[in-house]
């Protein structure tokens, strides 16, 4: 399984912190934001890694990141999405990284106390298809979240009015290789990106996605509010810890 980080975007909702810089790049506590999730896949034994960016200072990433040995990693790629495609067009870059092996994604903000080896695990038992790793918030109409029946997710809303239930989707997602085909039939949605719940939704079609909850705190730390929040509760507890 390779592993890809997705840190585009203009990170507007943190502006002006996000002015002259990526978001992934700002300090979450005591290290740079994209650090978090590069460990959150090596945790769990992934050790190449795409890193999908954007914006002015894609450059940036090679100087802090560099041949990501300080990671443990065996290689690192950079990838470059012009414009504000979405978080699905963004993974479309990482076809030819994949060379046919399943990924583990992983956006850029999304930061977790524990690890994810259980569910990488149970992917690997799957055999195919996707996986989703869902954890109960208290808003969960600032997220994609899920519709359950019968123990299985039948529908994913992105950003519900009215909740189905009381989940939030993270942004840690594994596919095979046939999320590709699916990005590339994907339409654009109502704000002109291509959208990770649309992929999700077509693996649920397929009825080929299964979800875990993911163990331990987890936060976004895309706006004001989250990056605090998100730097408050590492420097209390940790993050990325094995068990
Ligand atoms: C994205 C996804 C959403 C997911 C969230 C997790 O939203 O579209 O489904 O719940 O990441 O962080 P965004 O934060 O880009 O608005």
């Amino acid at each position: 399984m390779r592993g890809v980080v997705l840190a585009g975007g203009l990170g507007s909702r943190l502006y002006p912190l996000t002015k002259v810089t990526n978001k992934h790049l700002l300090p979450l506590y005591d290290k740079p934001m994209i650090y978090y999730p590069i460990e959150t896949l090596t945790n769990a034994g992934i050790d190449e890694v795409l890193v999908v960016t954007g914006g002015n200072n894609a450059g940036d990433f090679l100087r802090l990141l560099g041949n990501g040995k300080e990671f443990g990693l065996k290689r690192i790629h950079y990838a470059y999405q012009e414009g504000e495609g979405g978080i699905a067009e963004a993974l479309g870059f990482a076809e030819a990284f994949a060379e046919g092996q399943s990924i583990c994604v992983v956006l850029g903000d999304n930061i977790i106390e524990k690890n994810i080896i259980d569910a990488v695990n149970a992917y690997k038992v799957q055999g195919g298809g996707a996986r989703i790793l869902l954890k109960e918030v208290p808003d969960p109409q600032r997220f994609g979240v899920p519709a359950i029946e019968g123990g299985k997710v039948v529908r994913i809303e992105e950003k519900p009015k009215d909740p189905k239930s009381r989940y939030a989707v993270t942004g840690i997602y594994m596919y095979d290789t046939g999320v590709f085909d699916i990005i590339h039939d994907l339409k654009p949605s109502e704000r002109g990106e291509l959208e990770i719940t649309d992929v999700n939704n077509t693996y649920i079609e397929a009825g080929t996605l299964e979800w875990s909850v993911l163990d331990g705190w987890w936060t976004d730390a895309g706006t004001i509010e989250s990056l605090l929040g998100a730097g408050n509760l590492v420097a209390r507890t940790g993050a990325n810890k094995l068990s």
